[in-house]
């Protein structure tokens, strides 16, 4: 690869010509992971190839999207078939047959009585649709959220998102009260069992609604498990006890499935089925495309059919989009994929809870094939963002990808494809095991 020397802060630094190229043209806020970041040139099975020609088991499969891994015959045939028709795009003026069939499938998947389902291109657009159908049903701008949320990068995902790291701006379309649910290690919550801090979280509920809400709010809109804050997650049933008091006031619950859908946690089909509730919305994305850009909110037929105007996505629900997203429903189902990542899950989890009598791990947790590993400082115990650094360094070195995340940036993350082997569980997690053991040793060196 062609490196050029670039004057850094009175030193040279060393970069690659396309990362150099990349920065001269990218925003700086679009982070790239490395100290000498990757470029991807292929991939088969759960593995990928980078320019190099170096291969590596891939344990985040392009953020929790390439759900199936790479190269799949069914996908690839389907959206080839679809080409081969030469229709890329209609638009929906007309029938999309593919679309109806995956929206058919979609509502049924969903429990939610009575469900239509409107695609759009992304899990930002996903999310304003949801937002969009639950003030306008309620009549109201008040929204509830999660601190430590993350919903995507429009001023309305922005303004129910709780994650400083990824708020750009205040100005908002809503009018937004966070509550707590992830908030475990928070000094009001620390040491509290599941029970106790489900009942205090709903108590904050109560109290919310009746101080801060004018009325009553428009909804709830909640990630099962949260993403990009670092795989940290509410107590199974403590969305069921916030809906139980969102039912007393009208409000509806949202779930954002955008990373936790499609059997991804093992243990339900859809991460809120963990809580044992069904909720009035839900969205995607992410997963179903296997790569193809397409998400999209499910919801109550009563609440999708009330908004009052003309609503359209040009791109969302394209052909092209819909042959993927349809072959990659079906591959989960017949393949029961959901049960491999429950069964795959505890065995990797169960290798990596190992890792938290180390000093420079806080904590280890996971749910399905979702894990995180908090990187902290040995010395003082506070977040470590150095260190996660430096563990995706080692596990690349292993020949593993990972990623991290987080508030403070410190959380390793690790969601593999669904499709993964029981080999290839087993060496991630070995290499992830042993790339935190080494970077924990350098770091008390
Ligand atoms: C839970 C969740 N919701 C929404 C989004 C936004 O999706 P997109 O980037 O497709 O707009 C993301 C993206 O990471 C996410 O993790």
């Amino acid at each position: 690869m062609a490196l050029v020397e670039r004057p850094a802060g009175g030193e040279t630094e060393v970069m690659s010509e396309l990362h150099e190229r990349h920065r001269a043209v990218m925003p700086s806020w679009l982070a790239l992971n490395y100290d000498d970041p990757m470029e991807i040139v292929s991939g088969k099975g759960n593995r990928v190839t980078d320019a190099e020609g170096n291969t590596y088991l891939d344990f985040f499969a392009g953020i929790l999207t390439n759900m199936l891994g790479y190269d799949v015959a069914e996908v690839r045939e389907a959206v080839e078939r679809q080409i081969a028709r030469g229709v890329v795009h209609t638009s929906t003026l007309y029938l999309i047959r593919s679309q109806v069939e995956l929206a058919e499938k979609i509502a049924r998947l969903s429990g939610i009585p009575d469900a239509k389902v409107f695609f759009t291109n992304s899990g930002t657009e996903a999310n304003e649709t949801a937002l969009l159908l639950a003030t306008h049903a309620r009549g109201t701008d008040q929204v509830l959220a999660l601190r430590n949320s993350y919903h995507g990068r429009s001023f309305g995902a922005v303004a129910v998102t709780g994650n400083r790291a990824w708020k750009n701006s205040s100005l908002s379309p809503l009018n937004v009260h966070y509550l707590h649910g992830t908030d475990r290690d928070h000094p009001a919550f620390r040491g509290m069992d599941d029970a106790a801090y489900t009942a205090d979280c709903v108590a904050d509920l109560k109290d919310v609604l009746a101080t801060a809400v004018a009325g009553s709010p428009a909804c709830l809109i909640a990630e099962p498990v949260q993403g990009v804050g670092g795989f940290t997650m509410a107590p199974d049933g403590l969305l069921a006890a916030y809906k139980e008091v969102l039912d007393e006031h009208g409000a509806l619950l949202v779930s954002d499935e955008v990373q936790t859908g499609w059997g991804r946690t093992g243990s339900s089909f859809w991460g809120i089925g963990n809580h044992g509730v069904v909720p009035d919305a839900l969205t995607f994305a992410k997963g179903l495309g296997n790569g193809f850009a397409v998400g999209g909110v499910v919801a109550r037929g009563d609440l999708m059919d009330a908004l009052p105007a003309n609503g359209l996505s040009t791109f969302g629900g394209n052909p092209v989009a819909m042959a993927a997203a349809n072959a990659v429903v079906d591959y989960v189902l017949d393949h029961d994929l959901q049960s491999a990542a429950d069964r795959l899950g505890r065995a990797v989890l169960g290798g990596l809870t190992g890792l938290a009598e180390l000093p420079s791990v806080g904590a280890v947790r996971g749910k399905g094939l979702m894990f995180a590993v908090d990187m902290v400082d040995p010395a003082t115990g506070e977040p470590a963002p150095a260190l996660a650094a430096r563990v995706l360094e080692e596990a690349r070195r292993r020949g593993l990808l990972i990623g991290k995340g987080g508030l403070r940036g410190n959380v390793l993350r690790m969601a593999p494809p669904l499709t993964l082997s029981e080999d290839e569980a087993h060496e991630g997690r070995d290499a992830v095991i042993d790339a935190v053991r080494a970077v924990d040793a350098a770091a008390r060196a």
